[in-house]
């Protein structure tokens, strides 16, 4: 499952061994912008469902789930993660890649001082949160994350790229 699939373009990176793609996302712009790297696709996606907030699938029904850039911008993101992990079997993986608050004081008061702005300009984006905390406060287990600035200003490019599993038990 991909949560804020937007226009797709993390269809490229999919491992071989994904059978199938259950796709979340609300913005019709994005899910028609989709359409031809779909098509393209070797793994078939079917959209399922629009909002993360609420995901129309079973207890423990997916294997993996996927979500890049999204996280920031999640209304009730701390709800989106529960029902990620309600949808996930036990032990099946959180992939993440996000970008997210500064461990620096001066990065992080600039991106405080940008986030109301950054909210109007970014449909909804929020440069102040850590998606660390937000995974462990949704109970996952963390497995695996990196943390780095990459090109760029520095208020939006503290990225992190992690695993976390939906707990066994
Ligand atoms: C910055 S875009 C990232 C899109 C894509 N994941 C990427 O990396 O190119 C954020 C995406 O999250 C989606 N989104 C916002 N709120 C959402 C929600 N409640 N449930 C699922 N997706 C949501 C937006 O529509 C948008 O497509």
């Amino acid at each position: 499952m991909e949560l804020g699939f937007g226009s797709g373009r993390n269809i490229e990176f999919y491992p071989d061994d994904v059978d199938e793609v259950l796709a979340l996302e609300p913005s019709a712009l994005g899910r028609r912008m989709a359409r031809t790297r779909i098509a393209a696709a070797t793994v078939p996606v079917v959209f399922v469902g629009n909002d993360a907030r609420t995901i129309p699938l079973d207890d423990g029904s997916c294997d993996a789930a996927l979500t890049t850039f999204t996280l920031c911008s999640i209304d009730d993101v701390a709800r989106a993660l529960a029902e990620v992990r309600r949808v996930l079997r036990p032990g099946g993986a959180l992939h993440f890649l996000e970008h997210g608050l500064s461990p620096d004081e001066t990065v992080a008061r600039w991106q405080h001082r940008l986030d109301p702005l950054e909210g109007r300009l970014a449909d909804g984006c929020h440069l102040t949160r850590d998606p660390v905390a937000l995974v462990r406060d949704a109970r996952f287990d963390l497995e695996w994350v990196e943390q780095r600035y990459v090109r760029g200003p520095r208020p939006w490019t503290y990225f992190t790229i992690g695993r976390v599993t939906a707990p066994i038990g």
